[in-house]
């Protein structure tokens, strides 16, 4: 298969339309200038760099010459014996990716073990919300930004979409397991991989005829603008969410999780002077970065149908299953970026949910006694729960991998 599918194109094609007949951007161009200041990152302080403009210089060339040179195998097959965050650096690396894996996986100085474990069993305590607006809420913002979807779709993983989500998963688990940052954990580890991978793929990508066709003129893809835009799909639209949720969150929670994804970006090579070090800066630069450049396009449609198709499959499967989980997405990321993705209307999954979830959620909380809940409410957080076990089990059976080619087609 060259390109997205005819009904990707169809519906994206009458987004975008529908889009311009409004008057409103489409999207990807329509930057805004870049003024979120340093004074409010981790680092206080900084060049002030646009980060569209700055990509992760020492490790992308790195990457570009052990592809060149047709290392990737032997890069991959030592890396899959480092799994803990207390193992040494594999020593079969070839020695620069040795020595610059030795250097990546360094915790930050600003790093607190303390803080790291608070933001651990907030992530154990909140793992049912987490999961669920990380992997799918977090996975229909991603689809609906365009550079993104775009890049995993003709990215060498984005022709098998359970497995690349498995992989991923297996970074978002990782993060958050109550072992994340100890020495049994695994984050650091799978950062570092995804460090690597991201590298390659900026070696990579600019080769697909298919992505150097639709990147809207850029010439290196994952920048670092576009890698915060993908943080805010992660823990900045989490905890706006279970805020709106009304989850109980106490401020020393609030912070940890903040940090744990600090020292996860800094892991994933985003330079402290654009991590925001509050919240009210991670909003901020999410107004800033994330919100103009959502969008459709035909390969986000694309990858939104096939991720959905399988979640269905997974969480409940039967006649409820489709319906169900397109309810649940568009409830999860809004009308606006629901039709953008193409995600079917369900009128009556649709009411029950807005009625049920915040049930779900108080009974969860202990504000709401159990005959209260409706029960349809179970089967939804049964659906859930399979999700959650179909990708943690996934995930543990797989790795993250360097690629050394793009999507074939
Ligand atoms: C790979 C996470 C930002 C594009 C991966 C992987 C993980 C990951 C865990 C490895 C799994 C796999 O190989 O499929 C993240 C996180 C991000 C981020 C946590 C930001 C906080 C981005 C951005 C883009 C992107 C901004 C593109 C605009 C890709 C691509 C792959 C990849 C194309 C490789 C898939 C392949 O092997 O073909 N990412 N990512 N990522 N990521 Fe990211």
């Amino acid at each position: 298969m060259g390109g997205p599918s005819r009904r990707g194109l169809l519906i994206a094609g009458g987004a975008l339309g529908a889009a311009g007949a409004l008057g409103v951007s489409p999207f990807a161009q329509a930057r805004p200038a870049w003024t979120w200041s340093s004074r409010d990152s981790v680092a206080g302080s900084g060049g002030g760099t646009d980060p569209q403009w700055v990509w992760d210089e020492e490790v992308d060339a790195l990457l570009a010459s052990v592809v060149r040179r047709g290392d990737v195998p032997r890069v991959n097959r030592a890396l899959r014996s480092w799994t803990r965050n207390d193992q040494p650096t594999p020593g079969d690396l070839p020695a620069d990716v040795r020595d610059f894996v030795e250097r990546a996986r360094r915790l930050p100085g600003w790093a607190d073990q303390g803080r790291l474990d608070a933001a651990a069993r907030f992530n154990v305590t909140r793992g049912f919300y987490l999961n669920l607006l990380n992997g799918v809420g977090g996975g229909m913002l991603s689809t609906a930004i365009p550079r993104e979807a775009r890049a995993v779709y003709y990215s060498k993983g984005g022709a098998d979409m359970e497995d690349r989500v498995a992989k991923t998963s297996r970074l978002g688990f990782a993060v958050g397991d109550l072992d994340a940052y100890r020495p049994s954990g695994s984050i650091v580890v799978e950062a570092v991989k995804t460090r690597l991978v991201h590298a390659a793929v900026r070696h990579l990508l600019p080769q697909s005829p298919g992505w150097a066709e639709t990147s809207g003129g850029q010439r290196i893809p994952i920048s670092q603008a576009d890698v915060l835009v993908t943080w805010h799909t992660l823990p900045t639209y989490a905890m706006r969410t279970m805020l709106e949720w009304r989850v109980p969150i106490t401020a020393a929670e609030s912070a940890a999780y903040l940090h744990v994804w600090q020292v996860t970006a800094h892991l994933l090579g985003v330079p402290d002077e654009y991590l925001p070090a509050s919240w009210d800066a991670a909003h901020a630069q999410s107004r800033q970065l994330l919100d103009p450049v959502l969008g459709p396009t035909a390969e986000g449609v694309h990858l939104t149908d096939v991720l959905l198709g399988q979640l269905a499959e997974q969480t409940s499967p039967g006649s409820v299953g489709r319906p169900l989980v397109d309810a649940l997405a568009r409830y999860l990321v809004g009308d606006r970026i629901a039709d953008w993705n193409g995600i079917a209307r369900q009128p009556l999954w649709e009411t029950t949910l807005a009625s049920a979830w915040p049930k779900l959620v108080a009974f969860r909380e202990n504000l709401l006694p159990l005959p209260l809940v409706p029960p349809v409410a179970w089967t939804i957080d049964e659906a859930l729960r399979r999700y959650i076990m179909f990708y943690l089990t996934k995930g543990r059976e797989t790795h993250i991998e360097i690629p050394e080619t793009n999507r074939p087609s």
